[in-house]
């Protein structure tokens, strides 16, 4: 993806974020599929997220569902439950709006990045350092949270390496490619 696709893709970003700032609109059948897919703990998991990420990951769990690369339902079971946690790393005030957007263009001067993520290590949440530390390590915190919740370890497994810039298996790539659509 080149720069200038980036910071327009940047920008469609923002503008969804602020639409689903304060309710994440989802339908009554959108609701029935994250209870059917989703523990009452999960759902606890998921609900955590920022409406944004909300809407996000049940868009990755829509796409996943259709992917070809799928071979029987167990495998759909375990990728449509990753595809709606992975992102439980980030939880509910980590980010502001603005700072979502700023995370991503930090990530275009790694030397500016790097300080901000050693401060973040350090730092409360609600500045622009903390959301850098939480987006780099938010696929580690989140399998975490699924690991000590006795989540199959499948799906464990999956949010931990969403971000790998290798991926390892068919189901991590299914996950990526439906990940990098939405
Ligand atoms: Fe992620
Ligand atoms: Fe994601």
């Amino acid at each position: 993806m080149g720069r200038e696709t980036s910071l327009k893709v940047l920008f469609q970003q923002w503008l969804l974020a602020h639409k689903f700032r304060k309710d994440p609109q989802f339908t009554y059948e959108d609701k029935n599929f994250l209870n059917r897919h989703l523990s009452d703990w999960e759902r606890v998991l998921f609900d955590q997220m920022d409406y944004i990420d909300q809407r996000h990951a049940f868009g990755v769990a829509r796409t996943v569902l259709n992917d070809p690369r799928i071979q029987n339902q167990a495998e759909k079971e375990i990728l449509i439950k990753a595809a709606l946690l992975h992102d439980i790393g980030k939880i509910r005030g980590d980010f502001t709006i603005n700072q979502r957007v700023l995370v991503k263009i930090s990530q275009l001067f790694p030397s500016w990045h790097k300080r901000l993520f050693k401060a973040g290590k350090r730092s409360e949440s609600g500045n622009l350092a903390r959301a850098v530390y939480v987006q780099a390590i938010h696929p580690q915190r989140g399998a975490y949270m699924l690991l000590i919740s006795g989540v199959d370890e499948a799906v464990v497994e999956l949010v931990r390496n969403h971000h790998n810039s290798i991926s390892r298996t068919r189901l991590e790539r299914c996950l990526k490619t439906a990940d990098a659509v939405n």
